[in-house]
């Protein structure tokens, strides 16, 4: 079966086509971080105008790319929610008409659920069932997965996602949007226990996070001291640090509760080195396996919202005809 997806919730206007028999036979994808990174963060209306803009001829690239025409597509997937509303209707628009123009199924994917799958289209990928850790500019989360349709949430974010409290603290450094990976760069310059920053949450076993405080604190910390290049890279390496230690240690109380023999990792957040290293370490002293799938499948893209539309199509699942989006969608 190929099913052809199209991903458009926040800032990432994503084209798919995954073949069942075959693997992933296109997956193209236009970042629209530039387009923002001069308002420090994503403006709704603009990333619509954007996905309207860029989703057709995204279309006739996968369908070159996959050397297949319109009409040898079986089932069209679109993400139908979680997201900025305008956003998440481009995609759904034309996902839900082409499906009805060529005749064939439409599903509506949840693009959490995408993120939870995407594993599968790595190698390798992992076996149900797993924990996995979500953790990304808009997500932060950790989700026992233990098979297509089978997730309980463990934990997430009461306030910002990781990313967000990244790029934020970020700013303030003086640091351009999106901020995580020069916040990172910096940190590796800091003095270590110059400043120590709160841990979040980590008094009872909880499972939940709350990144705002250290954002504030790191607000408090730059206005109480002199605000020079030293300080800079001193309160990066604090607030990097306290976040680490705070996801890492709710993943191993997430792998205990479980009972999960694995634990993935996505989200761009996932991309920084220090939290990948720690995370890796602790798998191996308390004997559970890391995966840390392509850095292309752990961001927003429209191949995993094809891999999980493919699934639920296979399993005889399909939208009516009505064009649904959810802005707000509890996964569960
Ligand atoms: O999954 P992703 O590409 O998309 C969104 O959720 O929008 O994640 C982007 C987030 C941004 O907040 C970015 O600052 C953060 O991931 N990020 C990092 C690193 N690389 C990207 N945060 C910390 N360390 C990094 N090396
Ligand atoms: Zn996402």
């Amino acid at each position: 079966m190929k099913v052809l997806a199209f991903e458009s919730s926040c800032d990432d206007t994503g084209v798919a086509i995954f073949d069942t028999e075959v693997g992933l036979q296109a997956d193209r994808l236009y970042s629209q971080t530039a387009l923002h990174a001069q308002y420090g963060g994503v403006v709704p209306e603009l990333a619509s105008r954007d996905h309207i803009q860029k989703t057709l001829p995204l279309l006739k690239a996968a369908l070159s790319d996959a050397d297949c025409s319109l009409e040898e597509i079986d089932g069209i997937a679109y993400t139908s929610g979680p997201g900025l509303a305008g956003a998440l209707l481009v995609g759904a628009c034309i996902g839900r008409s082409l499906a009805y123009s060529v005749g064939v199924p439409a599903i509506a994917v949840h693009h959490l659920e995408g993120h939870l799958l995407a594993p599968m289209l790595s190698t390798p990928k992992p076996e149900f069932p797993f924990v996995a850790l979500l953790i990304s500019g808009g997500h932060t989360l950790l989700m026992s997965v233990e098979g297509l349709g089978q997730y309980t949430l463990l934990g997430e974010t009461l306030d910002d996602a990781a990313g967000e409290a990244f790029d934020k603290t970020a700013r303030l450094l003086g640091l351009p949007y999106p901020g995580g990976k020069a916040l990172a760069d910096l940190a590796t310059k800091g003095t270590p226990a110059r400043f120590i920053f709160p841990r979040p949450l980590l008094r009872q076993k909880e499972l939940n996070f709350s990144f705002s405080g250290l954002k504030t604190f790191a607000v408090n910390t730059w206005q109480k001291s002199a605000q020079d290049d030293e300080t800079r890279a001193d309160i990066a390496y604090a607030f990097e640090e306290a976040i680490i230690e705070t996801v890492c240690t709710k993943c191993r109380w997430a792998i205990e509760k479980t009972g999960h023999p694995r634990l993935v990792i996505s989200g761009g957040v996932g991309a920084n080195q220090k939290l990948r290293a720690t995370l890796a370490n602790l798998g191996q002293a308390h004997g559970w396996e890391t995966f840390f799938p392509e850095p292309r499948f752990c961001t927003d893209n429209a191949a995993m919202i094809a891999y999980a539309g493919s699934q639920w199509l296979l399993a005889g699942k399909q939208q009516g005809l009505a064009i649904e989006i959810h802005p707000r969608w509890p996964l569960a």
